[in-house]
């Protein structure tokens, strides 16, 4: 009898592990929901930094859309036959001469002031919860000593460092969630290009499998998958990978960039990219966590011509996070270090002014989720976020006349976040009628955007 019950036991247990062993097919894959954490962080700094750094380049001000701005895309560009390519290849032969050839620019990409502990110490006053380095990019540079990369990499040439494994400790020792970016494609591997199998088994798999066992990111940021559908980048196997057997399997947070057919329908969160799909088809309506990724200019990687006309200001900035947040979604607001590893000052101060604002008004990011009922509550300059029973308020310009809130059965205390003084709400039928309270500048908790907290009225 024993016998048959620890027979039954030990079926009953393994049926319940291969229960969660998810299996290479999206069907399988999208079933395991986005980690918890991902929804409640809700701002992450982006950090685009590699060999495109040291050029730091791309015509900002030229009237040729958005992709073309990319400064990280300054290899590509230069062999480019467009009218952007032009544009990179004239200042190219200017600045450096027709036999100046990209990979001369790796000896200048050192990092010579990269003070990890500092940028983590400015991305935790930023307020932000996680990051994502490019732990390699289009180029195929690896920041890290991937073997796979041999002589193309920042610990065998430049830097001579393991930046990502460098940056990844004081991120984490700071308290921040690390993640990397990796780019499926490498514009001129040649292995990429002349035997794509092979690519995948030898070199891609093999390099993210490394960065995941060596580092344990909390989020695997992957791009590049356009060219191919998942099923030649193998995307589902290695993801089967991740989720049964990495050491991340229970926390780890992917995108939906693993094939030209995936983003938006595959994968983790979903992604949007200056306020677009990949497709241009503008942000979609979509059911799971999704995150909105841009530089603070007009480019991830650093382009040392941007002028303060193409930089969101700290209020735009701000008002982009609430924006996102009230939309269901993340930012992660893209970073350009300079080639010798500085943040440039700008991008610090822009960073700062959001910490600040958020030191204040948090409570009314962090952690909280989308309010169903703002659909019904379309006001100019006003976002909605939840959080158990209270409701937040967010006005992204200060409300001089009253706010009409409809859906809201019951009356609830209501405060201005930063500000000591009670606020005048009074209920009618099923609406809460808020009166914005006179904030003179001695008291005006800040200058970016103001929130109303109304406690227990969900
Ligand atoms: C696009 C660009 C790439 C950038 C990425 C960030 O895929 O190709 O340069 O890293 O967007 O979302």
């Amino acid at each position: 009898m024993r016998k048959l019950i620890f027979i039954l036991f030990a079926v009953l247990f393994s049926a319940t592990l291969s229960a969660q062993k998810y299996q290479p097919t999206w069907e399988s894959i999208d079933s395991r929901p986005v980690p918890q954490w991902f929804g409640d962080v809700k701002f992450g700094i982006f950090i685009h930094w590699g060999v495109y750094s040291v050029p730091a380049w791309a015509p900002a001000n030229a009237d040729i859309g958005v992709y073309a701005k990319y400064a990280e895309w300054y290899w590509w560009r230069i062999n480019e036959k467009s009218e952007a390519g032009k544009l990179f290849r004239d200042y190219h032969n200017k600045m450096y001469g027709e036999n100046f050839y990209y990979q001369d620019f790796a000896r200048d990409f050192n990092a010579k002031h990269f003070d990890p502990a500092h940028w983590a110490n400015v991305f935790k006053k930023a307020g932000a919860k996680y990051v994502v380095l490019t732990s390699k990019h289009h180029e195929g540079f690896t920041l890290w000593p991937s073997e796979q990369s041999w002589n193309w990499n920042s610990v065998d040439i430049g830097p001579h460092r393991d930046l990502c494994g460098d940056l990844a400790k004081a991120v984490k020792d700071a308290g921040l969630r690390m993640g990397f970016y990796y780019s499926l494609y490498e514009w001129y591997n040649p292995l990429y290009k002349n035997n794509l199998e092979k690519y995948v088994d030898d070199h891609m798999i093999p390099q993210m499998k490394d960065l995941v066992t060596r580092y344990e990111p909390d989020i695997l940021w992957t791009d590049g998958e356009w060219d191919h559908p998942s099923e030649k980048w193998k995307s589902t196997e290695f993801l089967a990978w991740l989720y049964n057997d990495s050491p991340v399997k229970n926390t780890v947070c992917v995108n939906d960039r693993w094939g030209k057919e995936t983003r938006s329908k595959h994968g983790g969160y979903f992604t949007t990219e200056y306020g677009m799909v990949h497709e241009q088809t503008g942000v979609g309506e979509v059911e799971r966590p999704w995150e909105e990724c841009r530089g603070i200019g007009t480019s991830f990687g650093y382009n040392k011509i941007e002028d303060l006309n193409n930089y969101m200001s700290s209020d735009a900035l701000v008002d982009l996070l609430i924006e996102k947040v009230a939309g269901g979604g993340n930012l992660l607001l893209d970073i350009g270090p300079t080639a010798d590893g500085r943040i440039p000052v700008i991008q610090q101060q822009r960073l700062l002014d959001i910490g600040s604002w958020l030191d204040i008004n948090g409570e009314a990011i962090y952690g909280t989720r989308k309010w169903e009922g703002s659909g019904k509550n379309k006001i100019e300059n006003v976002f909605f976020t939840k959080k158990g029973a209270d409701l937040y308020v967010l006005c992204t310009k200060f409300a001089e006349k009253e706010i009409v809130i409809e859906g809201i059965s019951k009356a609830g205390e209501v405060k201005m976040l930063g500000v000591n003084q009670k606020v005048k709400v009074k209920k009618s039928g099923n609406k809460l009628v808020i009166s914005p309270p006179a904030v003179n500048p001695a008291i005006n908790p800040s200058p970016y955007a103001w929130v109303y907290k109304i406690e227990n009225v969900l």
